[in-house]
């Protein structure tokens, strides 16, 4: 029998489109229509299992599933025995401490005595026990933000991504505690056929992550200038230059990373560069 890989990824939430998203650009295909809990890839030895991402960790780590794309929230929490196999970049958020907005707020001395709802209670307790202050940890498993109008707690600890959840219960920031991105992760006792399935996936994961990374840049620069022109463009191995028609010009092509373009690209104006253009680069393989 042929082995398969089975990834357990967010079934609604922050985390899900992105996840699959990402799968896809891997040239992976499988359909998550109709709200199903389990799917196979039509071409990569993968299954899906659809789950509520508090649960991954946990399915991860007794083998249910072989890996996971989970928040670091999550994996941090749960406190599960499992591999983190690679930081995924997106989902990025933070867990904070936060207050009703018409308190003031001098420091965290502020929750001294004070009870603090979260889903969090691992992660809360043991920053809580680092700065040395004493508060009564109320664990909710959702809703966090209602609690403190409904009088059940006097703050709150959760996940803040665009603020906008606390903003509508009257609640303010005061203190992150955690930051958290997308994560791959993966049970301990994989199989070396697993494995191999696991490399061929991070091979393809890497491969979209420097291509989105990076960028393809063509420019048009005087041959006088090509010395200072390469040296503000890394490239790959070095950059392809080719004459144009016009006689004393040449073209060069080049990668350049999205940072990298932003602060070159006045130096390389200055060093007479003509006609730049910045093209997308669907995969990179290095
Ligand atoms: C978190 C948190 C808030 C929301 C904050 O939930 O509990 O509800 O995100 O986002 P915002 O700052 O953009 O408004 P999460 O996505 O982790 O969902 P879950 O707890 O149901 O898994
Ligand atoms: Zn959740």
């Amino acid at each position: 029998m042929n082995t398969i890989l089975r990834i357990a990824v967010q079934k609604s939430g922050r985390l899900s489109e992105s996840s699959l998203d990402l799968i896809r650009e891997c040239g992976i295909r499988f359909s998550n229509g109709g709200g199903k809990l389990m799917s196979s890839a039509q071409n990569f030895p993968l299954e899906f299992l659809f789950l509520r991402d508090d649960d991954i960790p946990g399915y991860v780590a007794d083998g249910v599933a072989d890996i996971g794309i989970v928040g670091e929230n999550e994996l941090v929490e749960k406190e599960k025995d499992v591999s983190l196999v690679k930081r995924l970049g997106f989902s990025k958020c933070r867990l904070s401490l936060a207050i009703p907005k018409s308190e003031n707020y001098e420091g965290l001395k502020n929750f001294e005595s004070k009870s603090i709802a979260t889903s969090y209670p691992n992660i809360l307790a043991s920053f809580l026990q680092k700065e040395g202050i004493k508060a009564d940890i109320h664990e909710i498993s959702g809703s966090v933000e209602i609690a403190p109008g409904i009088g059940l707690a006097d703050a709150i600890c959760d996940i803040v991504s665009s603020g906008s959840t606390l903003l509508t219960n009257g609640l303010k920031e005061v203190e992150v505690i955690f930051k958290s991105e997308a994560v791959l992760v993966a049970n301990n006792t994989l199989s070396p056929e697993k494995n191999e399935i696991l490399k061929q996936l991070l091979f393809r994961i890497d491969a979209v992550q420097a291509g989105s990374n990076n960028k393809y840049i063509l420019l048009n620069a005087p041959n006088d200038k090509l010395d200072l022109i390469i040296s503000l463009l890394p490239g790959m191995k070095s950059p392809t230059v080719l004459p144009l028609a016009t006689a004393g010009w040449s073209s060069i092509h080049s990668v350049i990373t999205e940072d990298e373009f932003w602060e070159r690209i006045q130096k390389l104006r200055q060093a007479g560069a003509e006609g730049i253009l910045i093209v997308p680069i669907e995969k990179m393989i290095l």
